[in-house]
């Protein structure tokens, strides 16, 4: 963005009365602020937006040309200039008569749809003929956090195999996974794009010899979902259980892709499909929306001014509903990973905040943890309540005050208290969003996850970032292998870097306490 451009509007975002003023001069604004489609309610009439100002980024986003960016996209132009790859997520939920790239997705898909339900109706089963009771899937990162956020929003309609998720290299994680389950009827997932990350492969290789020792035939145990068939098969997974995907789509654009196999075990591919559906009905939206009713336009635009005009440098996003509470972490990579930049697609410094810190724990537990802080601290922590019309349990008059909580901690964020205790005083004008989902069903959640790896995708393109790379996690990567291999060697380095005592204090201790083992 021209500098004059991104200095006029900070200008104008400086500027804006506070919400009190604002809801005062204009009774209307949160009919022209509240945005219905695709089976979300979006309200953003509590962020710091006036009528100037959000004229103003309408019109940079027009001039930002996000529509022509996304039809580069879809017309697989390569948009992650960094890595020389076309991005293709899109083409994961198009028709697969629409381009070369959807067909490619549709045919593996269909595949994996297929195997998860020969597992889930006993077509397939493990090697002693035992149906596959568990599912186990092995990933990290975007081969984790979309299928396990996703699994557990759609709880309500698992009913396969029970579904667990392994993905930190600390053993704990593995052991806990294989607590009571039997060899004979578990079934691993190894999902990883590259079929090489450290962590995944570590937890694989033992999940493999836990299989061994019970069931010689282990490859019947095992199903990859990966953009590295030749690895995966070569570490001896069997061709009809190698899923593939691409080198086009992203890890943490991949949830629409054959990583989504650990969810098609837990609902059935019916329910995917519609999970796809609501995704390609949200993909729709944003290509075709006018901007000001456009939800993902509408979102970019606000996140972007919160962090770049506003240097709001944290977002908190609450869930009011215990079933989308891994939805934080899920964020936190799409987000984060995807923006979390100083340089832009051009080599150069950006202008403004990049990426804010993501973080977010379930409603209303939070309120009884860090909303004291929300309400009364120094920092201003612009708020997104994500929640549902409609009751996911079997108590109604619950939901119905899980609903006001939302209403309430919005009411009190922006309009705040005035008293005559300072400390029972709420100064109030704090920005909030809230997004309701008509229903958390597998379509409603696909939309609300396509939105939000839109308004990633368009914080990029007005920062000026490529949302599609991530060099940032490659270093300690390197840097974990080197001192692996000196953990391994056990002998004391004497390389002088910042952190070789710690190294050296840690062989040492693991060679005591290896002794009295
Ligand atoms: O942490 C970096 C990263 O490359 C993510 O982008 C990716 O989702 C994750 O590691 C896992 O990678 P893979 O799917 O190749 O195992």
């Amino acid at each position: 963005m021209d500098a004059e451009v991104f200095h006029s509007l900070k200008n104008l975002a400086q500027g804006v009365a506070p919400l009190a003023d604002l809801f005062h001069a204009d009774p209307s604004r949160s009919e022209w602020l509240t945005v219905d489609a695709c089976g979300i309610h979006a309200d953003f009439s509590r962020q710091r937006i006036n009528t100037t100002l959000y004229e103003a980024l309408l019109h940079a986003a027009d001039v930002a040309d996000i529509h022509g960016s996304f039809k580069k996209m879809m017309a697989g132009d390569i948009m992650n200039v960094t890595e020389d790859r076309a991005v293709g997520h899109l083409a994961l939920r198009a028709p697969a008569t629409s381009s070369p790239l959807a067909q490619q997705a549709a045919g593996q898909l269909g595949r994996a749809r297929q195997l998860a339900d020969n597992i889930r109706s006993g077509a397939v089963n493990g090697a002693t003929g035992k149906s596959f009771t568990t599912v186990i899937n092995i990933g990290i990162g975007g081969s984790d956090l979309g299928p396990a956020m996703a699994t557990r929003a759609l709880r309500r309609f698992a009913n396969g195999p029970v579904v667990k998720f392994v993905s930190n290299i600390d053993g704990a994680d593995l052991d806990e996974a294989l607590h009571g389950a039997q060899p004979e009827s578990t079934l691993f997932v190894v999902s990883s794009k590259t079929f090489t990350t450290l962590e995944t492969m570590h937890n694989a290789e033992r999940a493999r010899h836990w299989i061994q020792a019970r069931v010689p035939d282990w490859s019947q145990h095992f199903v990859a979902a990966t953009a590295h068939a030749e690895a995966a098969l070569n570490w001896g997974i069997q061709k009809d259980h190698c899923l593939e995907f691409f080198d086009w789509v992203g890890g943490r654009f991949s949830l629409s892709s054959v990583i989504g196999f650990p969810m098609m075990c837990s609902i059935g591919g019916d329910q995917f499909s519609d999970f796809i559906a609501g995704m390609a009905e949200m993909d729709n939206h944003v290509v075709t929306a006018p901007a000001n009713v456009n939800i993902p336009m509408m979102h970019a635009l606000i996140w972007w001014m919160n962090s770049a005009l506003h240097s709001f440098s944290t977002v908190a996003v609450i869930p009011y509903s215990h079933d989308l509470s891994r939805l934080p972490a899920y964020l936190q990579q799409l987000v984060m990973e995807s923006n979390g930049k100083s340089v832009g697609t051009d080599g150069r410094s950006v202008l403004g905040g990049t990426s804010p810190v993501v973080w977010g724990e379930a409603g209303t537990n939070g309120q009884h943890a860090f909303f004291q802080m929300l309400h009364q601290g120094t920092q201003i922590v612009p708020v997104e309540f994500v929640t549902t019309a409609s009751s996911l349990g079997t108590d109604d008059e619950a939901h119905d005050l899980l609903f006001a909580n939302v209403i309430a901690q919005s009411e009190a964020l922006a309009a705040g208290r005035v008293h005559a205790e300072p400390h029972k005083t709420f100064e109030g004008n704090r920005p909030s969003s809230v997004l309701v989902l008509d229903e958390l069903n597998p379509r409603g959640l696909g939309s609300l996850i396509a939105m939000y790896e839109h308004s990633a995708v368009i914080q990029g393109w007005l920062m000026g970032v490529n949302s599609f790379d991530q060099w940032g996690v490659e270093l300690g990567k390197v840097l974990a292998v080197d001192a692996a291999s000196a953990i391994a060697g056990g002998s004391q380095s004497d390389t002088k870097t910042m952190t070789h005592p710690l190294l050296n204090w840690y062989i040492s201790i693991r060679k005591k306490l290896s002794r009295k083992q």
